[in-house]
This record gives structure tokens, sequence and C-alpha cells, in this order.
């Protein structure tokens, strides 16, 4: 099942003004989850209205097959060299357009995409603008092999942050262990907050089973913000101004 434009107004008003800025002859990543799939349906049937040159890379699996589905060309993310821009959801956007993301265990291939594109911009409901982040569980890819020593070495950076006794869950789907598109695991952190992100994303870089994390810090250049009316807003920082 793929949430169509139907599922959620606040999603939909978001896509839809996000659709608005993919322009003729771009190449274009396309998000994974479900604001990122009612986008794809957006886009599709302005492609259908208003046929013109466009070429994408997907950020999973789930996506590249709904996007061919609905007739977008999609290629792979080697074919296409350099993105002009990437369209993505996110689970948490604070006030610097940091994100959370990886809800949908893809973040891995979402940040490669969105850090070979000139510009990443999310699409999102209200419900996921926070203060801070931390209230939606951080979602860290770890390598299969030795996952449950990765899994301490990531506990005792979290002790150093003072970030202690939080629960480190190994994700399942259907009560199997959930596997992502690159066959790794997903490990979901309930930190409540993150005060210090950046230093949590440096003790991740120095943990050879953790392949990647779902902190997106100063990756993101606009959010858009749907809203249940169907208008939405734009959070911008100064420096993108
Ligand atoms: C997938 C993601 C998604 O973008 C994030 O989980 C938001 O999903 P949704 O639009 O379904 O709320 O990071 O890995």
């Amino acid at each position: 099942m793929t949430d169509t434009p139907r599922s959620d107004p606040a999603k939909d008003a978001a896509a839809q003004a996000a659709v608005k800025l993919v322009k003729p002859g771009m190449k274009l990543g396309l998000g994974t989850g479900s604001t990122a799939n009612v986008f794809v349906h957006r886009l599709a049937e302005r492609m259908q209205e208003d046929p013109f040159e466009l070429r994408c890379a997907a950020t999973s699996k789930a996506t590249a097959e709904l996007a061919q589905s609905l007739g977008l060309r999609v290629e792979s993310l080697d074919e296409l060299g350099w993105l002009d821009l990437t369209i993505d959801g996110a689970d948490e956007v604070d006030p610097d357009l940091n994100l959370i993301k990886g809800g949908g265990g893809a973040h891995l291939r979402e940040k490669i995409v969105a850090r070979a594109s000139d510009r990443m911009v999310v699409i999102a409901d209200p419900g996921k603008v926070v203060e801070q982040l931390g209230r939606f569980h951080l979602p860290v890819e770890v390598i299969p092999f030795g996952w449950r020593s990765t899994e301490a070495q990531i506990r005792r950076g979290l002790d150093d942050l003072g970030l202690t006794e939080r629960p480190i869950t190994l994700r399942k789907r259907e009560d199997r262990v959930f596997m992502t598109d690159e066959g790794n695991l997903i490990l979901d952190l309930a930190l409540e907050a993150i005060p210090n992100a950046y230093e949590l994303a440096a003790i991740f870089a120095d943990i050879p089973g953790v392949v990647e994390h779902g902190l997106f810090l100063n990756i993101c250049h606009l959010a858009i913000i749907g809203r249940e009316d169907g208008t939405s807003a734009e959070l911008v920082t100064e420096e993108n101004l």
C-alpha cells in the first residue's frame, strides 16, 4: 500500500508545494516514507499533465518501485552522478533544520542521496516540527556482524554524553528482525532529548559497526510544512535565506 495524495491533507499540501520546485531538466532525489510517497504521486501527476525531461534517483527500493510504476524515469545515483535537488520526509525537524530520519529504515541511502544534491528540501506535517531533536527514536544502522558489541559501544558513548539508561531496541517488523535495503540492522535509541547532536554524531563516527545514524545535521536547506487546510509554510535558517 502506498500513500496517495488523498491520505493526509497536510502531507499533500507539503508535497504539492515541493512539486513546484521541480524544474525541467533536473536530476532529482526521491525520498522514502509516506510523505515522500505523496510527493511521488503528485510529481507523476504533474509529469502526466505536462511532460518534461526529469531524471530521478530513489532512496529505497520501495520508492524506486513506486516511482517507476507511476511512469517516472528512475536511474541509479551513479548514473546521475550529482543531483540538483532531493525532496524527502523527516521524523523530526528542529529550528536549525537539523533532522531525525530513518523511521522507514532508509536513512543510509537517504543521507547518501541528500549529500549528493545541491539542495535537500524536507516535506512534513506540523507534527514533525520540534524545538529539540530526540523525542522520536533515533535510528542507527549497524552491520549484523558483532552487532551486540556495536550496541555496547553505542551505550558507552551515550553514557559519556550523560544519556544514561536510554532504551536501545533492535528494530523488528511483524516479529521479524528488520533488514535495511543494504542488509543491515537498525537499533532504535529512545533518547527523549538530544542536547548535543554534533557530539553524538562524532561518537557514532568512531564506532566501526555503525554504518550510519539518522541525525541529518546541516544537510537540509528548506523545510516545507503542510497544514490540514491545504496551505503550507516554509522553514529556513538565516544562512539559507
Ligand atoms: C525514512 C524516513 C522518512 O522520511 C521519515 O520516517 C518520515 O516518514 P513519513 O513521511 O512516513 O512520516 O526517514 O527512512
